[in-house]
C-alpha cells in the first residue's frame, strides 16, 4: 500500500507500556519533540494485566547487592551482571520517580511501601497496587501523565517495518492505523530515533497471559531491519496460570505469584504439597522450578493440572489483597475461599529479545529497545518475578538520558527537522514467495505447532517437528504466491500472524540449537545444564545466525 500520512519527530517511540511510556515522557521532558504510536489503545499492552508487582531494594534490610543475587540465581549463569547490577541500583530511585509520575503504591501504618514476595526472591522486596492490580495502576498514572504533557500519541496503529536513511541508519518507522481519522491508512513518522516498546511475543502460543496484542511485532520489526536478537529460546511459562480446559486459547487469567508469597500452597488431586523438598524455597522457588515441578506432578499423576489451595487466607484477605485475582476466579465457577484454584503453567514473558548495550542502543543506529521486547541481559535465562517492570523504568530512562545525550551533542541527525525519507512499502507486504503475507487463520495453526513442539517441554524430536510444521505453514502462503500471484489481504491481522510466524520459527531454530537443559529451556532429551558448551547466548540476525 502507498503511504497516505507523515509526521515528523526526533523520536517516535513504539508501544505504551511501562517502558514506551516511561520513555516518551522522559524523552519529551529533555525537550525532545516525541510521539507516541501505539497498536491498541494507549492501556492496552501487557502492563495493565501485571498483578504482583515491581521488585526493588525498597525494604529494611534489603540490599541492591541481595536484590542481585536473587536476579543471577534465577537468571542460571546467563544474566549480564553489569546489567543486573544498573537495573538493581538504579531501580529504588526509578520506583521513586514513578511515584512522583503520580503511580501510588500500597503502603502499612507507617506510610511506607508494602511489601510482598514471589518466586526466587529471598525477602519481601515487591511493592503492588490495589492489591493485585498493580500494572492497572502504573498504566493509569503513566497514561494520564503523557496527556497532561500533551505528547502526541497515534493509537490503532500496527508497526511494519524501521525506515532507514541512505546510510543505514534509522529514519523513522511504517504504521497501519486504522481508524485515527487525520492518521488512518499506511503512513510514516519520521524520526532519528526510534524507541521499540512493542512489548512481548506470548500469542506465538495457544495458551498464554497475554494480551491478544502482543504479537512479536517488534521482533519481528528488528529482524527485518538486521538487527540482532537474542535468547529466544527462553520463554518463561507463568507455573500458575488459571486452569480452564485443555483446549483453552488465547490469554488466561493469572494467579499472581504474590499469592504464594502470601503463603498459598500448591497440592495434587490429593492434597500433598509436591514442592516441599524440591527446592529449599519449595513454592517461592525460581518460576521455571516450579513450572516443572507442576509439569511433572501433572505428568506423573496423569492430571491436566494441578491446585493453589489458599483457603486459610479467608475471605476478607482476598477480597483485599486479591480482589482481580477473586473477581476472575469467580468469573469462572471457582471461589478460592471455599475450594483450590485449578492452576497450569501457560507461556508469560520472552525473557530474550532485540539485543540491546547498557543504552538500550540496538545494533542499528538509532533504534532502541526497552520493556519485554528488548534483551538487556538482566533476565539470562529465566527471568527473575517482577524484575520486568522495573527493567522498563531503568532501561527507557536511560534510553531518554541518551538520545537526549545525542541530541545535545547533535549526534542524531536531523534532530530538529527530521529530514523525511522515501516510505518504501511495508516488508511484511512483500510480494515475493521468500516473505508471504499470511492468511490470519495460520495463526491458530502456529500457536498449536509451538504450544505442541516448543513449549513448557522440548526435545530434539519436539523442535524438529516443530520446525517442519512451521516451514509448512510458509511453503503453502509461498507457494500460493508463486503459482497465482494469490496472497492474503494486507491488514493487521495479516501482518500480525506473518510476524508471529517469524519470532515463532526463530525461536524454534534458537531451541534447537540449546542442546542443553538451562533456566526456562526444558530439553528432556538433555536434562543437564551443560556450562562448558553453553554458557553463551544464541544471537540471530536474519539470514546470519552465529552463537
Ligand atoms: C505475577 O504476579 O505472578 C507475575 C509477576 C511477573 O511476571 O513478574
Amino acid at each position: 500500500p502507498a503511504p497516505g500520512w507523515s509526521l515528523a519527530a526526533d523520536v517516535v517511540v513504539v508501544g505504551s507500556g511501562v517502558a514506551g511510556l516511561t520513555a516518551a515522557l522522559r524523552c519529551s521532558a529533555a525537550g525532545l519533540k516525541t510521539v507516541v504510536v501505539t497498536k491498541a489503545r494507549l492501556d492496552d499492552g501487557s502492563t495493565r494485566w501485571a498483578q504482583g508487582g515491581i521488585a526493588a531494594a525498597l525494604g529494611e534490610g534489603d540490599t541492591p547487592e541481595q536484590h542481585l543475587d536473587d536476579t543471577l540465581v534465577a537468571g542460571a549463569g546467563l544474566c549480564d551482571e553489569a546489567a543486573v547490577r544498573t537495573l538493581v541500583t538504579e531501580g529504588p530511585d526509578a520506583v521513586h520517580r514513578l511515584i512522583e509520575t503520580g503511580a501510588h503504591f500500597d503502603t502499612g501504618p507507617g506510610g511506607a511501601i508494602e511489601l510482598t514476595r514471589e518466586g526466587g526472591h529471598h525477602r519481601r522486596r515487591i511493592a503492588h497496587a490495589g492489591g493485585d492490580a498493580t500494572g492497572a495502576e502504573i498504566s493509569r498514572a503513566l497514561v494520564e501523565a503523557v496527556r497532561a504533557r500533551s505528547i502526541p500519541t497515534v493509537e490503532n496503529a500496527l508497526v511494519l517495518d524501521l525506515l532507514t536513511d541512505a546510510e543505514g541508519r534509522t529514519a523513522g518507522v511504517s504504521l497501519h492505523v486504522m481508524g485515527e481519522g487525520q492518521h488512518d491508512g499506511v503512513g510514516a513518522v519520521h524520526a532519528p530515533a526510534v524507541v521499540l516498546a512493542t512489548g512481548g511475543m506470548g500469542q506465538v502460543f495457544s495458551a498464554t497471559t497475554n494480551p491478544s496484542v502482543s504479537t512479536g511485532d517488534g521482533v519481528a520489526l528488528a529482524l527485518r531491519a538486521g538487527a540482532e536478537v537474542s535468547d529466544l529460546e527462553f520463554v518463561q511459562f507463568h507455573p500458575t496460570v488459571l486452569f480452564l480446559g485443555a483446549d483453552a486459547e488465547g490469554q488466561q487469567p493469572l494467579v499472581s505469584e504474590a499469592v504464594r508469597g502470601e503463603g498459598a500452597h500448591l497440592v495434587d488431586a490429593d492434597g500433598v504439597r509436591f514442592m516441599v523438598g524440591q527446592h529449599e524455597l519449595a513454592e517461592l522457588a525460581p518460576r521455571d522450578i516450579v513450572a516443572k515441578g507442576i509439569t511433572r506432578r501433572m505428568q506423573e499423576k496423569g492430571a491436566e493440572h494441578m491446585y493453589l489451595d489458599a483457603r486459610h487466607f479467608g475471605a476478607e484477605m482476598w477480597e483485599n489483597r486479591f480482589p482481580t485475582i477473586l473477581a476472575a476466579c469467580r468469573t469462572h465457577g471457582i471461589d478460592p475461599v471455599t475450594e483450590p484454584i485449578p492452576v497450569a503453567p501457560a507461556a508469560h514473558y520472552a525473557s530474550g529479545g532485540v539485543r540491546t548495550d547498557p543504552h538500550g542502543r540496538t545494533t542499528v543506529p538509532g533504534l532502541y529497545a526497552c520493556g519485554e521486547v528488548a534483551c538487556t541481559g538482566v533476565h539470562g535465562a529465566n527471568r527473575l518475578a517482577s524484575n520486568s517492570l522495573l527493567e522498563g523504568l531503568v532501561y527507557a530512562e536511560r534510553i531518554a538520558a541518551d538520545i537526549a545525550e545525542q541530541h545535545a551533542e547533535k549526534a542524531l541527525p536531523g534532530l530538529y527537522a527530521a529530514v523525511p525519507v522515501p516510505v518504501p512499502a511495508p516488508a511484511p507486504d512483500h510480494t515475493t514467495p521468500a516473505h508471504p503475507l499470511l492468511p490470519p487463520e495460520a495463526r491458530f495453526a502456529i500457536q498449536r505447532v509451538m504450544t505442541d513442539g516448543a513449549g513448557v517441554l522440548r526435545s530434539a524430536d519436539s523442535l524438529a517437528e516443530a520446525a517442519a510444521r512451521l516451514a509448512r505453514i510458509h511453503a503453502e502462503a509461498a507457494g500460493a504466491l508463486a503459482e497465482d500471484g494469490k496472497t492474503a489481504e494486507p491488514g493487521v491481522d495479516t501482518w500480525e500472524t506473518t510476524n508471529l510466524l517469524c519470532v515463532a520459527r526463530v525461536l524454534v531454530a534458537a531451541a534447537q540449537r540449546r542442546e542443553e537443559t538451562r533456566g526456562c529451556h526444558w530439553r528432556e532429551d538433555r536434562p543437564d545444564r551443560d556450562d562448558e558448551a553453553w554458557r553463551r547466548h544464541i544471537v540471530v540476525r536474519l539470514n546470519a545466525d552465529r552463537t
